[in-house]
């Protein structure tokens, strides 16, 4: 096994001291909280469209009302403030701001997101804003969604009239979120909207994605002020082999080119990966990538955001007589995944956060391109105890054990920027709905309530600290 057992670490017993510009944060989603689904104008996304279709989400649930984050934005701007949290990643939704996706801007829509950008300045928090988090506007679906080449173009359209509204006021703009989870999770396997089940689709998707994001960059630029800094944030995967052998080598280097080469070589190398586009011929002759595609989505960015939440485990296997390719890794029916052994999360995703130092070290010495974390953190199955408190030592431990390994990419050379937990506050968990709690604040859902879990509490030591204590 290459793997390195995490326990093999000494514990720190200084605090692990960070940059003195590096930048603390905590991450959130649109219609993972704000609610308000029908409010001033906001039109259905493709979440709300899935989400009301039976079967799609556990228990049936919605974004409907979500932590009703739309109504009580001030109280969450306050608890941000306690938390002593620097920068907050939020995102904006489409069919908020532009109903349907195309046309004119919705006052009451942008007039939420510039208030929120008003409180947090106010508080002192830098906003950090997403474009895109999944919630793409209905009628554009209707139109063919991500597989249709002109939804890229009404992205940028998007992306230009929000920066027009609220660049003078944020610095840090996100394109798209975690592209890889649209395509694959949303065309491929189906577990995400609009929920079709194609590899085809998802690697047109794919395609797609990564041309809304390069026709935006420019349009931001051009609405931004000079120096506002502009990202996309992947979810890039580097699995480890079984096995030491050229064979499990290759198969792991097939997911990590699915995961993450063919999103990060376009975007900073403007070029496909050969043998991504070879292993996956089978399954599309990529005829959807049109002269002049990769210089648009080359365009530079000033940073690359990382979402990182656990490694993987891959391995070769002898492919048998007539398999099918799984529809989520194409070209990949000679690899076998297998589950890793250890610690797990209550999403059963394993705990391992060397894997972080890894990824971070490859996508540096790969890439060379400025890394900010823009998402980490874990969900457990929270007990609210007698005293009214959330004691959730395991996710203290894995945000420590994360921002340990993040200490440890540093001092390895990497170029990393800041760190935005996820999330600020237990929240809609797509197809999980809201059995999964990733908040370092808890939110009860029948009353609204907010509890500062010790996570909470953990974070804002680190934060006032701008380190890591050591483990007491
Ligand atoms: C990421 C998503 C985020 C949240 C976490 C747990 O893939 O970006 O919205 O669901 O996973």
């Amino acid at each position: 096994m290459s793997s390195v057992d995490a326990t093999d670490r000494p514990a720190a017993v200084a605090p692990l001291v960070f940059p003195p510009s590096f930048v603390w944060g905590a991450a959130t989603a649109a219609y993972q909280i704000e609610g308000a689904a029908s409010e001033d104008g906001r039109t259905p996304s493709i979440w709300d469209v899935f989400s009301h279709t039976p079967g799609k989400v556990a228990n049936g649930e919605t974004g409907d009302v979500a932590a009703d984050h739309y109504h009580r934005y001030r109280d969450d701007v306050a608890l941000m403030s306690e938390l002593g949290i620097a920068a907050y990643r939020f995102s904006v939704s489409w069919p908020r701001v532009i109903p349907g996706g195309t046309g004119a801007i919705n006052r009451k829509g942008i007039d939420f997101y510039s208030r929120l950008v008003d409180e947090l300045l106010g508080a002192g928090i830098t906003p950090t804003l997403t474009l895109y988090h999944w919630d793409l506007p209905a009628e554009l679906d209707d139109a063919g969604g991500w597989l249709n080449r002109d939804t890229a173009y009404r992205f940028a359209d998007y992306a230009a009239a929000v920066a027009g509204e609220l660049g003078d006021r944020v610095p840090t703009w996100i394109t798209l979120n975690e592209p890889w989870c649209s395509a694959f999770l949303g065309y491929g396997l189906g577990e995400h909207a609009p929920g079709h089940t194609d590899a085809a689709e998802a690697l047109t998707a794919a395609h797609h994605l990564l041309l809304a994001h390069g026709l935006a960059v420019p349009r931001l630029r051009a609405a931004l002020p000079a120096g506002a800094t502009v990202a996309i944030t992947l979810n890039p995967g580097l699995p480890r082999p079984i096995n030491d052998t050229p064979e499990d080598r290759a198969a792991a280097d097939k997911v990590y080119g699915l995961q993450t080469r063919m999103w990060t070589d376009p975007l900073l190398r403007g070029a496909y990966p050969a043998d991504v586009q070879a292993f996956t011929s089978g399954v599309t002759d990529w005829s959807f990538v049109q002269d002049g595609d990769l210089e648009i989505i080359s365009a530079p960015i000033d940073m690359l955001g990382v979402n990182f939440y656990n490694p993987g485990l891959v391995g070769h296997k002898d492919a048998q007589p007539g398999e099918v390719d799984p529809p989520l890794w194409p070209g990949c029916g000679d690899v076998k995944f297998v589950p890793m052994p250890g610690e797990h999360t209550a999403m059963g995703w394993p705990v391992d956060e060397t894997g972080l130092t890894e990824l971070l070290v490859r996508l540096h010495r790969d890439y060379g391109v400025p890394l900010v974390i823009t998402e980490n953190g874990a969900a457990y199955n929270d007990i609210v105890s007698d005293d009214g408190q959330i004691h959730d030592t395991d996710r203290v431990s894995y945000i420590r054990r994360h921002l340990e390994a993040a200490h440890q990419a540093i001092a390895d050379g990497v170029d990393l920027r800041g760190y935005y937990v996820w999330s600020l506050m237990d929240n809609f968990e797509w197809a999980w709905g809201y059995d999964k709690r990733f908040g370092v604040v808890r939110v009860d859902f029948d009353t609204q309530q907010r509890t500062i879990k010790d996570s909470g509490y953990f974070y804002q030591q680190v934060v006032g600290d701008n380190a890591v204590p050591p483990q007491p």
